[in-house]
This record gives structure tokens, C-alpha cells and sequence, in this order.
């Protein structure tokens, strides 16, 4: 894989020759193809999907079509078991809604706010119990998990990769551990579907939701995967147009899934958009991008844990981010010195305050890769750090 030639598909990249851009677990960096995919949607075949006669109305709604197959083909999942929402955030929401428990939901501490909120506000509203397994050093438990998770739980949910630490979660034993007792699972690949190869067959997690705007794709469209018998028996969140049979004054029919979940008009051209983005992945190839994180990352860690008075906060296996803390700064002046030398990392929480609160930290600053970037990138990103700390000793 050759991220100087990749770099070119980037037009930020031009447009802003000296940018670092180390903030892709935040939103990734959009190629012309993904631009183009976008205009060239708006400019030949933009109408309004499910409802037109006509032919361009026809051509749009191919094109929808086309884009959930894209998506249906590249995590192997049925075309009926994808649902369009904006991001995230609203799959885990729509889920929290519309899944009828009896019984425990069982979330990480380190799990990002997007994936803990809308379980505890169900919880609360329910009156159903919530429990959190714990982190050992910002790390998921697994010890703990298999005390916590038992006849009792009716969900569980968990990222596939953390946001904050970049470590990779045990899946196949959460999901066998949960499945024994009878659980459902919500896997979180907020992080983990930009960069690695995703099979729900293979992972055999009953949910999955992801996000556009992180794997080359526009804003505004995410991905809640469901099994197809459990996305049926659940009822609609959102209610509206383009999502009914038929509408009397006494009944309301709704469409089959996944139309049913998908109320008013959707993001047509982010669909596009993000089908766009996968051809772009697929084409480099996933293995190679998670690799090239991977190591990247091993070379972050490398560098950062060299200079005196920064710790960095990851285990010991490979990851596909790094946070760091420092003796010598707060993680938002270590952000603004970066800035000053074009280096874009995030500072802060990162979404997850409980599993701050657990490291008795308020936050760390956080480096995260993606295709596009070079060793090089590592290397001025270590000796802008190393700014830092002559700066503020
Ligand atoms: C692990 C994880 N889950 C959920 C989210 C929320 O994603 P979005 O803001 O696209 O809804 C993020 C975003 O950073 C994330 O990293």
C-alpha cells in the first residue's frame, strides 16, 4: 500500500499541502471519487426515491437500491437487513426505541456516549436494570464481563474497537458468552468498520451500526445492520411517508423492513456517497488498511513512549488509535501546539467520561490514522509533541 500515492485521490490534501491530518476516527477525509459520486448524483439522476413515475425518479431510485447492496455485500448481510439513518448515534437510538427487552442491558465503561446514552435513557424510562463492566487500566474486562452477563441480561452492547484506547474487543467471546445466556448483542463499529474487514455472519452479532462520515463516506448517513426476524419484530421509531402499506383513518399498514425503519425521505446522494466510498475501500483493500493503521500506530507508540513525561494509554497488542497524556501539558495545549505545527489531533473526553472518570483523567490527546497517512506524518506529529514539552518545561 502506498499512502503518498493515495494521498492523491485527497483534495484536501492539496488544497492544504502541510496539513497532518491525525483526527480520522473523528470524521475521515473524503476522496473525489466519493466527491464526485455526490455531484454527479445531483447533477443526472437527483429525484425523490419510492414514489416517482417518471424515469429519472427510476434512476434515483437505482441508484438507492444499488448503494444498500453496496453496503448489504461489503459487511455480508442481506440487502433487507440494512436500514439508512444519519450516523451512529440514531441507529443506536432507533434501536434503544424500537427493541422490546424483558430483563438486563449490559454496557461497557469504555463505550463511547452515542452507544451508552440511548441504552441508560431506555433503562431509565423502562425501568429496567443497567449495568456497566468495568475497564482494568482503560482496558474491557472480559473477567468481569463473564460475571456480569448471565441469564439475567437481555442486551449487551459493545464497541468492536474503543475510540479513545484503538484496542480491539474480544467479539467472538462476547457474543458466544451472551447468545449462551440467551442475550442479544449491539456491536458498535463505529471505529472498527473503516479499517477492518466486517462479516456479520462470521461476528454473529444480532446488531451492528456504523457511520459514513468515518470510512471516506459524506455526513449524514450511518448504518444500523440488524438480523432480519429480530429487525421485523420490532416497531418503527419514526413514523411518516415511505414507510407505509396503506393509511386508513381506523389502520395504519407499514412496508416490509427495511423501508419500514426508514420514515420520510432518506439521504439519497449520501447512500450514494457512501457506496462511492466502499468501491474507494474495497479498491485499496481492507486487510491492507487495517495493516497500515496497525502500523502506524505501533510506530506512534513507539516514538510517543520515547519522550520523557508522556504515557501513553494503550495495551500491549496492536491498536487503530493512540491517546497519550503528558506530565508537561494539558491534552487541549498539547492539541494547540499541534495546530501551530499543522498536526490535527482531538483533545478532550472523546465522548466517553465514564471510562475518564474510571482513569481519574479529564482527557487525553488522541492520534488516529487512516489511509492517507505517511510515516512521515507519524514522525512530525512525535516532534511536534516533543515542541510541546520544550515549550511548557
Ligand atoms: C466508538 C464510537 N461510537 C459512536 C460514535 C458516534 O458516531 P456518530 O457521531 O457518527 O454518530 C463514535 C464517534 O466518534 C465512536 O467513535
Amino acid at each position: 500500500m502506498n499512502p503518498e500515492k493515495l494521498r492523491e485521490d485527497f483534495p484536501i490534501f492539496q488544497e492544504r499541502e502541510e496539513l497532518v491530518y491525525l483526527d480520522s476516527a473523528a470524521t475521515s477525509q473524503k476522496p473525489e471519487q466519493v466527491i464526485n459520486a455526490l455531484q454527479s448524483f445531483y447533477s443526472k439522476n437527483n429525484a425523490n426515491v419510492g414514489r416517482g413515475l417518471y424515469e429519472l425518479a427510476g434512476d434515483a431510485n437505482k441508484k438507492f437500491r444499488e448503494s444498500r447492496k453496496k453496503v448489504a455485500d461489503f459487511i455480508n448481510a442481506r440487502t433487507d437487513e440494512i436500514v439508512f439513518v444519519n450516523n451512529t448515534t440514531e441507529a443506536v437510538n432507533l434501536l434503544a426505541h424500537s427493541l422490546e427487552l424483558e430483563g438486563n442491558i449490559v454496557v461497557s465503561e469504555i463505550a463511547h456516549h452515542s452507544e451508552q446514552l440511548p441504552w441508560r435513557r431506555k433503562a431509565e424510562e423502562e425501568n429496567l436494570e443497567l449495568e456497566y463492566i468495568p475497564t482494568e487500566n482503560g482496558e474491557f474486562d472480559m473477567d468481569a464481563a463473564e460475571e456480569i452477563i448471565d441469564e439475567e441480561t437481555a442486551l449487551v452492547t459493545i464497541s468492536h474497537v474503543s475510540n479513545v484506547t484503538g484496542s480491539e474487543h474480544p467479539l467472538e467471546e462476547i457474543v458466544e458468552l451472551a447468545h449462551r445466556n440467551d442475550a442479544l448483542v449491539m456491536v458498535d463499529g463505529a471505529q472498527s468498520v473503516p479499517r477492518m474487514k466486517t462479516d456479520v455472519k462470521e461476528l454473529d452479532a444480532d446488531f451492528l451500526v456504523f457511520s459514513g462520515h468515518k470510512m471516506l463516506g459524506p455526513t449524514g448517513i450511518g448504518v444500523l445492520y440488524g438480523k432480519k426476524d429480530l429487525l421485523e419484530s420490532m416497531e418503527p421509531y419514526k413514523v411518516g411517508g415511505g414507510m407505509i402499506r396503506s393509511v386508513k383513518k381506523d389502520e395504519v399498514k407499514y412496508e416490509e423492513v427495511p423501508e419500514k425503519f426508514e420514515a420520510g425521505t432518506p439521504n439519497v446522494a449520501g447512500a450514494v456517497g457512501l457506496s462511492a466510498a466502499i468501491e474507494h475501500l474495497e479498491n485499496v483493500g481492507m486487510k491492507k488498511i487495517e495493516k497500515h493503521d496497525r502500523k502506524l500506530c505501533r510506530k506512534m507508540k513507539e516514538g510517543l513512549s520515547g519522550i520523557e513525561g508522556v504515557k501513553v494509554l494503550a495495551p500491549e497488542e496492536d491498536t487503530y488509535v493512540v491517546s497519550f497524556t503528558t506530565d508537561f501539558a494539558h491534552p487541549h495545549d498539547v492539541a494547540e501546539i499541534l495546530n501551530q505545527n499543522s498536526v490535527a489531533v482531538r483533545a478532550g473526553h472523546h465522548c466517553t467520561q465514564p471510562l475518564m472518570e474510571s482513569l481519574d483523567i479529564s482527557g487525553t490527546t488522541r492520534a488516529s490514522p487512516y489511509l492517507y497517512n505517511t510515516e512521515k506524518d507519524v514522525e512530525k506529529l512525535v516532534e511536534a509533541v516533543k515542541e510541546v514539552k520544550r515549550t511548557f518545561s
